[in-house]
């Protein structure tokens, strides 16, 4: 849709820089704001590289500076706004749960009532961590959302509320959240990926940096888990797959196809895949042997979770495409031009 512009808040991080170059290649403009307090500009230069775009506005600025987002707001004609700004290591928000709960939900408070008086639509990125450990699999929409396992957890939970309650409220505003299962992979031009800070919280970022050498060895944290073969169940969504739902979210906003005000999307494949089976799947396709260990089970890991992606394929006429196996190449792909090669 030309001539629309789109706001990415925290857009020059994993998910954010991806959504950008879907959104600029589905003929969009973009302004990427984000305050660099967990990534650099990386991702930036590269989706500037990859959309042949040197153009592409950035604004480096704190959403919990209420003036800020004003002055964003007057200094571009924002017709969406996407909200990634905020912090999501799991870990980190159970040891310091006033830094999530005031930037994660001042940030979104600010861009929502700053929206409203513009007549704005948010997409807010949220997570399948509000399903917590879920009754029946795959999990729908209409699945019960859980007592979050972390302060993270709890702060997409309640930004959902918040962004429903306001929609409900305040007729300016249109509002859809995307529950993302586990996004992983990388840009198939390695230009864009995922930069961990410090030791990888996460799964297939710790796979590649073991792979590569930065890390000794994989722990797989426990295989006495009542599944096929004994480790966890995830669904894993590749980062493109991902980033393209954002743009089909967005041109159901701007163009009155949404049936209410407020939408909740499931993004995932709607297959299961075990950790065993993704470390199997790692090694085949990068042709090499993986070195890692079973290790005691993480706290708060939930056994098994994967999307019924049918609302999305529907109504959002979205569907993910990418194979695991080009998933896990474009990964593999990723790190080893991180390493230079
Ligand atoms: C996946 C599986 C681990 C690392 C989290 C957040 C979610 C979203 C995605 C931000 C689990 C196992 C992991 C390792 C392992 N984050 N694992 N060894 O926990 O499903 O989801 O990240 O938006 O909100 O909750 O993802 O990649 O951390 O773990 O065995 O070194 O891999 O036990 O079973 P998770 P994950």
């Amino acid at each position: 849709m030309s001539g629309k512009t789109v706001l990415v808040s925290g857009g020059a991080g994993f998910i954010g820089s991806h959504v950008t170059v879907e959104l600029i290649e589905a003929g969009y403009d973009v302004v990427v704001a984000d305050n660099l307090s967990n990534c650099d500009l990386t991702c930036f230069e590269g989706v500037k590289k990859i959309t042949g775009r040197e153009d592409i506005p950035f604004v480096e600025m704190d959403f919990c500076d209420f003036q800020a987002v004003e002055k964003l707001y007057d200094d571009y004609k924002i017709d969406a706004a996407i909200h990634f700004a905020g912090f999501k290591a799991v870990g980190e928000s159970v040891s310091d749960p006033m830094k999530y709960y005031h930037n994660n939900l001042v940030s979104f408070m600010n861009i929502l009532t700053v929206a409203r008086k513009k007549g704005g639509c948010i997409l807010f990125s949220s997570s399948a961590t509000v399903y917590g450990e879920p009754d029946k699999l795959p999990v729908t929409e209409e699945a019960p959302r859980k007592e979050a396992e972390s302060p993270y957890g709890n702060t997409k939970r309640i930004c959902e509320d918040i962004l429903r309650d306001c929609v409900a409220a305040y007729g300016e505003l249109k509002g859809i959240s995307l529950r993302y299962f586990n996004p992983i992979g990388a840009h198939p031009s390695a230009l864009i990926g995922e930069l961990p800070r410090g030791v990888p919280n996460n799964l297939v970022p710790y796979i590649t940096q073991t792979a590569i050498g930065k890390r000794e060895c994989l722990s797989v944290f426990g295989d006495d888990y009542p599944t096929p073969d004994g480790t966890c169940q995830r669904d894993f969504i590749d980062i493109v797959d991902l980033a393209k739902a954002h743009v089909c979210a967005v041109e159901r906003m701007l163009s009155g196809k949404m049936t209410a005000r407020y939408e909740i999307y499931n993004i995932g494949t709607g297959r299961p895949l075990s950790v065993l089976e993704l470390v199997k799947a790692f090694e085949k396709v990068n042709n090499m042997k993986l070195n890692y260990k079973i290790a005691p089970r993480r706290p708060g890991d939930v056994t098994a979770i994967w999307a019924d992606p049918g609302k999305a394929n529907r109504e959002l006429g979205w569907k993910a495409e990418r194979s695991i196996e080009d998933t896990l190449a474009s990964a593999w792909k990723w790190e080893k031009r991180l390493a230079g090669e």
